[in-house]
């Protein structure tokens, strides 16, 4: 069923995954650091900075209520390229669910780099195939059901607790992609 997702971010992450909910047949609407909405759809995706998260929530803490929060985030410290900002026994995803308590948070497309989900393949080669992980069974099918015709595949890699290990995986693609050993357009891919 058509679903109504609002993009919060139209950087190079939101206007990819917000292509591919299109290709899919959902209505996509974008909101930037500028504007306030007054409504939210039925998923939100958060594609902006993870230190933008915590105000978003706090801005949105009613509408938030009760929909679906896509958690891409790689929380990853920037200035030393050494850590994550979240400790080793959590994930900006949980860190997110802890505030955001009526939502259901979901962890996806942050094992995606932004090229992998244009181009719907990593290298020319594999088709992309996006992890989610969410303590919502619910909520997961939901994603996987707007993204399907969308060229992405879907898989469910279990309970929120797994957010920890994609966001350790995101992390090591991005520190290979720094270190010129891969290319943006590659990174890891999943054969079934
Ligand atoms: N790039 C990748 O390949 C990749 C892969 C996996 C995960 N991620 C994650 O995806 C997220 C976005 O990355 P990106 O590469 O798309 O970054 P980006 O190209 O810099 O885009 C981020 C966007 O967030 C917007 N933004 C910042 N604060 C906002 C707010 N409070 N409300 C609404 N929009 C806000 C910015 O717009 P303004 O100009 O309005 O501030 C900007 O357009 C990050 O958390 C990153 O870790 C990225």
């Amino acid at each position: 069923m058509m679903k109504k997702i609002t993009i919060f971010g139209k950087g190079n992450m939101g206007s990819a995954i917000g292509k591919r909910f299109e290709d899919a047949n959902n209505t996509v609407s974008y909101i930037d650091s500028k504007t306030i909405a007054d409504n939210l759809g039925d998923i939100v995706v958060l594609a902006i900075p993870y230190n933008a998260v915590t105000s978003v929530l706090e801005t949105y803490k009613n509408e938030l209520n009760n929909i679906i929060i896509i958690d891409i985030t790689n929380p990853v410290d920037f200035n030393t390229m050494d850590n994550l900002l979240v400790p080793l026994d959590s994930s900006a995803a949980e860190k997110i669910a802890k505030i955001a308590v009526n939502s259901k948070v979901v962890k996806a497309f942050n094992t995606n780099f932004a090229a992998t989900l244009e181009n719907k393949t990593v290298t020319s080669k594999e088709t992309t195939v996006v992890m989610l992980a969410s303590d919502s069974i619910d909520a997961k099918n939901e994603v996987t059901e707007a993204l399907e015709g969308s060229g992405l595949d879907v898989i469910d890699a279990g309970t929120l607790k797994r957010a920890r290990e994609l966001e350790a995986l995101g992390f090591l693609q991005i520190t290979l992609a720094v270190r010129e050993q891969i290319n943006w357009t590659g990174g890891f891919a999943v054969l079934k």
